[in-house]
């Protein structure tokens, strides 16, 4: 990473830890990781502008140190009523074997993005990173006037290029092992999953802006093959599920304490979005309709009250467990101890 930005975000090593939305960046972590000399960052996509606020302040209120703020660039989309009907159809026997009521569709689908970036805008924190989509030439500038630094997330190399176009500081490469949604906005998403080090190599050799690379990175060996294909620092997600600091359930840790190499898959049907994560049978019993469902965040909204309750069930087969290929390297240590052995083997790999 250039010296300037290395600097300016205060990296002892380079190492970002990924966003997660949906309660797994707590303030605890990501302040946890910032303390330890990487970059935290909180995934706000699920939260409101308020609740975006009061995480930051938590996260100011125990370090220092720069952080960043995810979100997913979305609009709340006006689903096609039957494809609707038939989705709230296909979840209703989920519903009844969990003693829910019928499935209905919410009033709205996602929070509002525009609110959400406001507040990020606001809130000024070093970094700010995006996924699903890309931002308009004037919310890129108002990131610029706040001296936001900007990440995009790109799948493939037209991805990238729009990102580079725009003005980002940097792409971050998601390649086809990453664990949670595929960031993919151009193009099939089902054609756009290359190995992580394959489309490391091609963004690097393509863009003028440094890429980080992103998608079942899990030890400081494989962050060394990351940067020797022209990465200049590693998003890790599924490393950090494990950590005591994580605000995943006891349900998905136990899962991933248990998991297996091959044990995770690709499905669009808890969201409406590929999403890699941990199989079972919901996900397996779902795939002969998924690709009917109504796209993100729709389908991600309706299968909130069924995925609610499933987790307080203790039902792990009709549960949500994102992780990437790599799960059954994720260490069960708090931050500060993960980070010194990513540290340690990281600078092993060189020697
Ligand atoms: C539980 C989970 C939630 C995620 N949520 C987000 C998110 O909110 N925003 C985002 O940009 N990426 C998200 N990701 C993807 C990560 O940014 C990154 O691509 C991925 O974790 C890298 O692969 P790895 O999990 O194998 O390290 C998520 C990943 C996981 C595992």
């Amino acid at each position: 990473m250039p010296a300037a930005l290395w600097q300016r975000l205060q990296l002892k090593l380079p190492v970002i830890q990924a966003p997660m939305a949906g309660g797994a960046t707590t303030p605890q972590l990501v302040s946890a990781v910032c303390e330890a000399g990487a970059l935290g960052f909180l995934g706000a996509a699920m939260l409101s502008p308020e609740q975006i606020r009061e995480d930051a302040a938590r996260i100011r209120a125990r370090t220092s140190q720069p952080f960043g703020i995810n979100l997913f660039v979305l609009d709340d989309p006006a689903p096609d009523a039957a494809v609707l009907r038939e989705a709230l159809e296909s979840l209703r026997p989920w519903h009844a074997e969990l003693g829910l009521k019928p499935p209905t569709a919410p009033g709205r689908y996602c929070q509002p993005f525009d609110e959400q970036l406001q507040a990020l805008i606001e809130l000024r924190p070093a970094a700010a990173s995006f996924t699903f989509g890309i931002l308009t030439a004037q919310q890129m500038a108002e990131l610029r006037a706040a001296d936001i630094l900007v990440i995009g997330t790109a799948t493939n190399l037209a991805e990238g290029l729009a990102w580079m176009e725009l003005g980002a500081d940097a792409v971050c490469a998601q390649g086809r092992e990453a664990g949670g949604h595929r960031g993919t906005f151009i193009g099939e998403q089902r054609e756009s999953l290359r190995p992580m080090l394959s489309l490391v190599y091609e963004l690097a050799q393509n863009l003028p802006v440094p890429v980080i690379a992103a998608g079942g990175i899990m030890n400081g060996r494989d962050m060394a093959a990351a940067m020797r294909h022209g990465a200049q620092a590693c998003q890790l997600g599924t490393a950090f599920l494990r950590c005591p600091e994580s605000g995943i359930p006891e349900l998905w840790k136990l899962a991933l304490a248990r998991a297996k190499a091959g044990d995770t898959c690709l499905t669009r049907a808890f969201s409406g979005r590929y999403a890699r994560g941990l199989s079972n049978r919901y996900i397996e019993d779902m795939a002969r309709c998924q690709e009917r469902l109504p796209d993100y965040p729709v389908t991600n909204a309706l299968t909130g009250p069924l995925r609610a309750a499933a987790l307080k069930a203790g039902r792990a087969d009709m549960m949500s467990m994102w992780g990437g290929e790599g799960v059954a390297e994720a260490r069960e240590l708090p931050v500060a101890e993960l980070i010194a052995q990513l540290l340690a083997e990281w600078q092993a790999a060189y020697r």
